[in-house]
């Protein structure tokens, strides 16, 4: 297990469309990550089911990217080109295209929950990618720890890009609409 900090073990690359991509720690010291992140935050379809994010204040970002493992929370940034920009890395012009999160679930003991969301405006389809390095990047400070989100039976697009990142539903909707989806570490090769 690594310590903390943005060591080479807490990032990962993942190519899509012929474009690299990296899962990497946020840097809270960057204009640019903070900036995203925001922008990330306060989309409607975040805000809609993330109520932790709701009013948010400049140093609850700080805080929130500076978690990189300790108590087991994780944030990481999806960096890469930016879409606007005609050139793969030639410009340097990056973005933060989403995030992922992990943190302890209050809902399971001992298992680790996931959340994510994508920047209004990036590329579609990276988040299923994104979140397979991110558990792997999770699984090299604390092994295959279990891992579980639990998503609104209307949210689709978010069902299915877990279901590509090797998550398989172990809870059926309850009354509210929501289920559970667990990783299945044998699917994350
Ligand atoms: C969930 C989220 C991160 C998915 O991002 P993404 O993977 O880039 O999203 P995409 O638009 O590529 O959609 C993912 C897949 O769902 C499919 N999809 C989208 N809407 C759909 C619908 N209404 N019915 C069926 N499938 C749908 C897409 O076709 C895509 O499939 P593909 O990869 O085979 O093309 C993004 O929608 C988001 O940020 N939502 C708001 C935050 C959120 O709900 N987070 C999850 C909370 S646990």
């Amino acid at each position: 297990m690594g310590g903390t900090g943005n060591t080479p073990a807490s990032a990962g690359k993942f190519e899509k469309n012929e474009k690299t991509y990296e899962v990497r720690f946020f840097d809270e010291n960057s204009f640019f990550d903070l900036r995203d992140l925001r922008e990330i935050v306060q989309s409607p379809g975040v805000q809609s089911w993330m109520s932790s994010v709701r009013n948010m204040t400049h140093k609850h970002y700080g805080k929130w990217m500076r978690e990189r493992g300790e108590g087991n929370n994780f944030l990481f940034a999806i960096a890469g080109a930016d879409p606007s920009e005609d050139t793969q890395g030639e410009s340097g012009v990056q973005r933060i295209h989403g995030f992922i999160y992990f943190y302890p679930s209050d809902k399971l003991h001992g298992a680790i929950e996931i959340s994510y969301a994508k920047r209004p405006g990036a590329p579609g389809g990276l988040i299923s990618s994104a979140v397979k390095i991110g558990c792997q990047l999770v699984k090299e400070r604390v092994g295959e720890i279990k891992i579980m989100g639990e998503i609104e039976k209307s949210n689709l697009p978010s069902i299915v890009a877990i279901e590509k990142a090797g998550f398989v539903k172990t809870r059926d909707f309850d009354r509210y609409g929501n289920g559970y989806w667990t990783l299945d570490w044998k699917k994350l090769v």
